[in-house]
């Protein structure tokens, strides 16, 4: 029974953030890495040897049969989260899923309304909400320091424009589920979800997930967030919270460097480093482990209703961008997606095929999956997906209220 000593931890998937977590859970003592499943047994022997890890699976089914199980941490694409969290609740295992914690705010309250029937813990892995640092920042907000709190500024940007996972629609990518989400999270640490209207642009791949995004978020106090996303720009991942008396400065919103204070002169008041952490995923293990000690169903620090949010959030800007994934289609437009996807896949293989290397050139791309190159200028992307004059990433501005005020939990708008 769960309760006493370490909790046996187990990891799906053996890719990035897997190996970041099996590296952290070594330091972390209320955990003990204990099992890890791949499609691939070889795969997981490979990882459970480099980590150890007592058990190597080769399907999460067998993993879930293991009952020396206590905590399952999902680390694989978006697309696999809504079934495998499922799986985890059915068999009764305590489950953390990295972020999003599925598709879409549908599927979100299905699952967790799954774990509260079968009394299951669940939790999204989105690390910077249980930063300690976040703490610092709230702290130094409601200090008055910089007087009412108006507006904020965030901006995060990678150049992830080639990994797979975030091009193919088939796998839940783009940038906004993927890098736009921490700071819909921050946004809502910061000024709550009491959002009145969401405005968002963006641009697209050549398989028409979001590329780069500007949203704009307006509160019912009145209040306006700014965010930028980016998955093919470096940002300097900083955000600003202006108050009426000076400004909050912070560095690096996806892992809390520094916050500095400026009056309302630009004079710099006061500043603070965070202190030292291992990779700072360490603090979620720690909250899922207390929580499940406690028999608590969700942590504190992101609590299920906080997960729905947030994904209504980002099921109303997708849908303001027509951003859609295939697991979202009906039979009609499924049959139009994997046409597109197949011409688009031929088309690319007879441009490389035709290239200066040729032989070579068509072979790598026989190998590519499709997704795998973007092509900003892709105009056939807009074959199956948005109506006409969506194509440029501007977005429709929504009538106030329309989608996103229905959602669960969420105010009336403001006119
Ligand atoms: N919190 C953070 O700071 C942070 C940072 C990066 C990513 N993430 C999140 O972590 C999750 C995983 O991202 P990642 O960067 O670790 O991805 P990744 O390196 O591509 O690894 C994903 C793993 O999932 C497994 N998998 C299961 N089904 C798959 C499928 N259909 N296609 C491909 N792989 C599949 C694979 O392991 P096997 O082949 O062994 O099955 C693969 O190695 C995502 O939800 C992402 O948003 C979080």
């Amino acid at each position: 029974m769960l309760g006493f000593g370490r909790l046996n931890m187990a990891i799906v998937g053996t890719g990035y953030m897997a190996g970041k977590m099996a590296e952290t859970i070594r330091y972390v003592s209320e955990v003990r890495p204990y099992a890890v499943c791949s499609r691939s047994t070889d795969r997981a022997y490979e990882f459970a040897q480099k980590y150890g890890f007592k058990k190597a699976y080769g399907s999460l089914q067998e993993l879930l049969e293991d009952r020396k199980v206590d905590l399952v941490y999902i680390a694989t694409p978006h697309s696999e989260h809504y079934e495998q969290v499922k799986m985890c609740i059915e068999y009764g295992r305590p489950v953390l899923c990295e972020k999003p914690f599925c598709l879409n705010a549908p599927m979100a309250e299905e699952l967790l309304a799954l774990a509260h029937e079968k009394h299951v813990f669940a939790a999204e892995a989105m690390w910077i909400r249980f930063l300690p640092f976040a703490g610092q920042i709230l702290e130094t907000l409601r200090s008055g320091i910089i007087g009412e709190p108006v507006m904020l500024t965030a901006g995060l940007g990678y150049n992830v424009g080639r990994v797979r996972r975030m091009l193919d629609p088939d796998l839940g990518g783009g940038a906004l589920l993927d890098i736009g989400i921490y700071l819909l999270n921050f946004a809502s640490m910061i000024f709550g979800d009491d959002i009145s209207r969401i405005n968002a642009h963006c641009t697209y791949t050549a398989l028409h997930m979001d590329e780069q995004e500007s949203i704009t978020l307006r509160y019912s106090s009145g209040r306006i967030a700014q965010l930028s996303v980016s998955m093919v720009g470096v940002s300097d991942r900083r955000a600003v919270i202006s108050g009426t008396k000076g400004c909050i400065v912070i560095e690096n919103v996806n892992n809390f460097e520094s916050l500095t204070v400026l009056d309302s002169d630009h004079n710099r008041i006061s500043s603070y480093k965070r202190p030292g952490q291992r990779t700072g995923y360490e603090y979620e293990i720690r909250a899922c482990a207390k929580a499940i000690k406690e028999d608590r169903l969700e942590v504190e620090q992101m609590d299920h209703d906080q997960i729905i949010s947030i994904l209504h959030m980002t099921d109303h800007i997708r849908g303001q961008l027509k951003v859609r994934f295939p697991q979202e289609m009906d039979e009609q437009e499924l049959e139009a997606y994997h046409k597109f996807r197949a011409e688009h896949t031929a088309s690319r293989k007879a441009a490389a095929a035709a290239g200066a290397d040729g032989g070579e050139a068509a072979s790598a791309a026989a190998a590519e999956d499709a997704a795998a190159v973007p092509d900003p200028s892709a105009e056939t992307a807009e074959t199956f997906l948005p109506p006409a004059g969506t194509g440029d990433g501007e977005s429709q501005v929504p009538v106030a209220g329309d989608g996103f005020a229905a959602g669960k939990d969420l105010p009336e708008a403001q006119a």
